[in-house]
């Protein structure tokens, strides 16, 4: 009998990586998103088979796994030699209760996730959200992410926001560079939500890599969507339409009629009354101080201006509608610009430039980490470029209420010192308030 043991446990081990339970019915790269209600929450995760898609959650602590959601799997096909395959599961949470934390668990019979645990966001638009936001993170040299990770498990912030460039790229390898770039950053993703908008890196078989991996608000294959938290409405949109003309010129007029009509809604008085501040997050910026030979360090960059000639250009749209702050991204490296108009700025005053600006605010945040590293800077700052680092590290930001929001950047070369901060004060926000 004894000698018999070594091969029950063969048998045993055979049959086990050959049922469900192995590895390739195994929940990972799970991630939250907010579909712009509070009471609810998105769970995305992949699988190598197809399987079940269920969440197992309750309040924590104290109701262990008591409820159980479902919702469906979609195949992704990567666009790579191997065609490989995956099933990217999404399942909404529903009532839930805001404010309070949950513990939950993705998967099927076939497998679970470990537990992860999130705080539902708060209702209404009189509460102070907090945001960490960054672009170009990579999953070689992701140096920011460990501080990022710690933070989040302190409960520092209520979102993350990723402005494009992921992994390098998630289709690389036959995605598998995705796979593990979204595994890696499963710590903080899976805790709060992670929302995104898609960068050059992703351009990839039409970015189906970004189309299919996220489950961002509305048509969650849609490179645009809108959403609101506390007293912020933010707007998120694909600049690379305007650069992979291939894929459909009639994106880029798609998405700047969506954009208008977005602006046109969120500008209604009773509405910016309730959620005055309008922030946009693109992946490349409009204006940029950086020595390559990007778009934003050309006087009519494309994005600014629009496609020859001139048209659907976003400098104009936003500043029409009074958009408070741009993040910004593709640059690695941080700049922040005094409130700037077509090469004009528009301080508030001399004394305190961003206490009633008369037009929007840049933020050029992309030094997350990635195996491009930094990008230097033209020796001479032009003149309405406020301040540059060149040091790995993200952007916080804190939207204190209806008229005060605090922007600071952390150094992670620095040990987290914060490095720049600035309070932009609005006591009326729209159009009208503009120079
Ligand atoms: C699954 O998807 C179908 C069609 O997309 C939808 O009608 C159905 O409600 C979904 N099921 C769940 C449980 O979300
Ligand atoms: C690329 O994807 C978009 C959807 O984001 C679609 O409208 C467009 O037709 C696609 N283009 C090509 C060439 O497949
Ligand atoms: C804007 O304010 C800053 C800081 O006070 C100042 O250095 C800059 O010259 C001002 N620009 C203009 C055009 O007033
Ligand atoms: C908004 O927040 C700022 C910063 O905390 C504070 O000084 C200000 O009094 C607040 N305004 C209102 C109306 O609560």
């Amino acid at each position: 009998m004894i000698r018999t043991e070594p091969l029950v446990f063969l048998a045993l081990w055979l049959l086990r990586s050959a049922s469900p339970g192995s590895c390739q019915d195994q929940p990972e790269q799970v991630h939250l998103s907010y579909l712009g209600d509070p009471t609810s929450m998105m769970v995305t995760w992949t699988t190598f088979r197809p399987a079940e898609s269920l969440v197992a959650y309750g309040r924590d602590p104290g109701e262990a796994f008591t409820r159980v959601a479902r919702g469906n799997a979609t195949r992704f096909v990567d666009g790579g030699k191997l065609q490989r395959t995956m099933f990217i599961h999404r399942v909404t949470l529903r009532d839930l209760v805001p404010g309070q934390r949950y513990a939950y668990r993705c998967g099927s019979e076939q497998g679970w996730s470990r537990p992860h645990v999130f705080r539902a966001l708060l209702s209404g638009s009189n509460w102070s959200p907090r945001f960490a936001i960054f672009g170009d993170m990579g999953l070689l040299n992701p140096q920011s992410l460990p501080r990022l990770k710690q933070e989040t498990d302190m409960g520092l912030y209520d979102v993350v926001l990723h402005v494009g460039d992921f992994a390098y790229d998630f289709d690389t390898d036959n995605a598998r560079v995705g796979d593990a770039f979204m595994r890696k950053i499963e710590p903080v993703a899976a805790s709060v939500p992670y929302m995104t908008c898609p960068g050059n890196h992703e351009e990839k078989y039409n970015f189906s890599n970004y189309r299919f991996r996220f489950s961002m608000p509305g048509d969650t294959e849609s490179l645009w969507y809108s959403w609101n938290i506390g007293p912020a409405h933010i707007i998120s949109f694909s600049t690379e339409v305007y650069f992979y003309l291939h894929y459909g010129r009639q994106l880029v007029a798609e998405q700047f009629r969506w954009l208008e009509k977005d602006l046109q809604e969120a500008s209604q008085p009773e509405r910016r009354r309730e959620r005055p501040w309008i922030i946009t997050m693109g992946h490349r910026p409009m204006y940029c101080s950086n020595n390559d030979r990007d778009d934003c360090t050309r006087h009519e960059s494309i994005v600014r201006c629009g496609l020859d000639p001139h048209q659907y250009g976003l400098e104009d749209l936003f500043y029409k509608y009074g958009v408070d702050l741009e993040l910004w991204a593709h640059e690695h490296s941080y700049e922040r610009l005094w409130p700037l108009y077509d090469y004009m700025v528009f301080n508030g005053s001399t004394e305190a430039p961003y206490t009633n600006p008369g037009a929007p605010v840049h933020i050029i945040t992309g030094s997350a980490g990635c195996q491009e590293r930094l990008d230097p800077f033209v020796p001479e700052p032009r003149h309405w470029s406020a301040v540059r680092i060149e040091d790995y590290g993200y952007t916080r930001m804190k939207i204190f209420n209806w008229t005060h929001l605090w922007l600071e950047q952390v150094s992670d070369d620095q040990d987290g010192k914060v490095v720049d901060g600035i309070w932009l004060i609005k006591e009326k926000h729209g159009s009208e308030v503009q120079h």
